[in-house]
């Protein structure tokens, strides 16, 4: 497994490119299902998810092309050949539980495996199935398979999520576009890649409205064509890369950085000293002055502070002048990076959701290990300020989400490097 080693104490310059946003073409893929003609999704991320998504895909049948080196891929669907999504793949990746929705519109069936668990916590996915139910679809669990059916297809119909489930959103809405008749989705997520994905699936004739409001409402149609969509900036990889001047310290102008889908972290970023300003290109982070002041951080689904910069943040906080609290209300294990931070001198007390951050003056370069794709990179914004040198190690988990962190960081003068695993 390769390892990522930082040496602290430079100050950053440049500039870094923000890619497509993960978390917005893991859904757009599944949706290509819907439709059996090509759809063409740009500025697509580069990362090993969505080879994963690829793959997925192409075992159920469809053909699909990678282009300009990933940012653009080609997905067609003349016809779904295999209506099974395995275990071996699914449980690789959570999000392939949004090829069941889709599937089951298109063509009526669907077996799916149960994503199962993940290091941040337990993930279940009664909601998905809950909405799916309720556009008339039965579904059967056996052997850690969601079998699905709706041989007379899917119906409108009202459907209120007991709490935001931001998956759940997108499997029901790609179902519901196929529905008979009128389905409202009600205490629907409001992240800006449930807006992209509603502005994809319009395109391919889809009717919704409210799309990025708590109320969704579709009217279904019969069939969906083609389209070409570009996927939406990756606000998590944007308010990574902010968070990198301010730890480091300097200034970076973050290409492509859109201020409207980071609304609630800058807020939150100028509490603690750091200014944002908006340039013609994106967004630029300076630090100029000594420590930042230390704020308190509650993650909320969108748009409110987002649980994937729950750990960045903390990497921050951690050489705050002050006590800082962290309450991570998503999910219920996502304090992992917090043991790792306290090897590098971190002073955090965990106690259930909240974290408690009494800020140090600097912390000091270790040897510490990722646990899952937002820990890995707060490892690495904490090296970046930290004295001395930081190894990350398990940085897979980190492909999965970032495109070539280190090229990135380098560029903009961070000493860091990435270490082949031998053999
Ligand atoms: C999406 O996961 C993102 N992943 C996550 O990003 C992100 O952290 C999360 O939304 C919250 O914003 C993708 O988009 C691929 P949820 P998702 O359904 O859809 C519980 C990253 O780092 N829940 O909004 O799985 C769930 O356990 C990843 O890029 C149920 O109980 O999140 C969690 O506690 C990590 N039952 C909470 O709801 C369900 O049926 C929110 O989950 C569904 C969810």
């Amino acid at each position: 497994m390769d390892s990522i080693i930082v040496e602290g104490g430079r100050e950053l310059g440049g500039s870094i490119p923000i890619a497509g946003a993960k978390n917005a073409c893991l859904t757009l893929m599944p949706a290509t299902l819907l439709t059996n003609e090509p759809v063409t999704l740009t500025n697509a991320p580069r990362l090993s998810d969505i080879r994963t998504m690829r793959t997925l895909l192409e075992s159920l049948g469809v053909e699909a092309a990678s282009l300009q080196d990933g940012q653009v891929q080609v997905l067609s669907t003349r016809e779904i050949g295999n209506h099974r999504a395995d275990y071996d793949i699914v449980r690789k990746m959570r999000a392939s539980i949004l090829v069941l929705g889709p599937m089951l519109a298109r063509d009526g069936h669907a077996v799916v495996s149960l994503p199962g668990g993940c290091a941040i916590g337990a993930r279940p996915v009664d909601l998905h199935l809950k909405g799916l139910e309720a556009l008339g679809a039965k579904l059967e669990l056996s052997e850690g398979y969601v079998h699905a059916s709706a041989p007379t297809g899917l119906k409108g119909s009202v459907f209120e999520f007991p709490f935001v489930s931001v998956g759940a959103t997108e499997n029901i809405l790609m179902a519901a576009t196929l529905a008979k008749g009128t389905t409202v989705l009600k205490n629907a997520a409001r992240e800006p890649e449930i807006v992209d994905l509603a502005t994809c699936l319009i395109a391919m004739g889809a009717h919704i409205d409210g799309a990025g409001t708590s109320t969704i409402t579709v009217e279904g149609v019969d069939r969906l064509h083609g389209a070409t969509h570009p996927v939406v900036t990756d606000r998590i990889e944007l308010g990574t890369y902010m968070l990198a001047p301010a730890i480091a310290g300097g200034s970076v102008e973050l290409l492509g950085g859109r201020l409207d889908l980071v609304e609630a972290f800058a807020a939150k970023l100028n509490e603690t000293g750091i200014e944002v300003e908006e340039t013609a290109n994106g967004l630029r982070v300076s630090r100029k002055n000594g420590r930042v002041n230390a704020v308190n951080v509650i993650t909320a689904p969108h748009p409110g502070f987002p649980t994937d910069l729950q750990a960045q943040m903390m990497a921050l906080l951690c050489t705050a002048n002050g006590t800082s609290v962290l309450e991570e209300r998503i999910f219920e294990n996502r304090f992992m990076h917090a043991p790792e931070l306290m090897r590098m001198g971190a002073r955090i007390d965990v106690h259930g959701g909240t974290a408690t951050v009494t800020g140090v003056e600097r912390l000091k370069g270790a040897p510490v290990m990722a646990t899952d794709l937002r820990a890995s990179v707060s490892l690495i914004l904490a090296g970046l300020g930290a004295e001395g040198e930081t190894v990350v190690n398990r940085v897979y988990h980190l492909d999965r989400g970032y495109e070539r962190v280190e090229e990135k960081l380098r560029a903009c003068g961070a000493d860091i490097k990435r270490v082949k695993a031998d053999g």
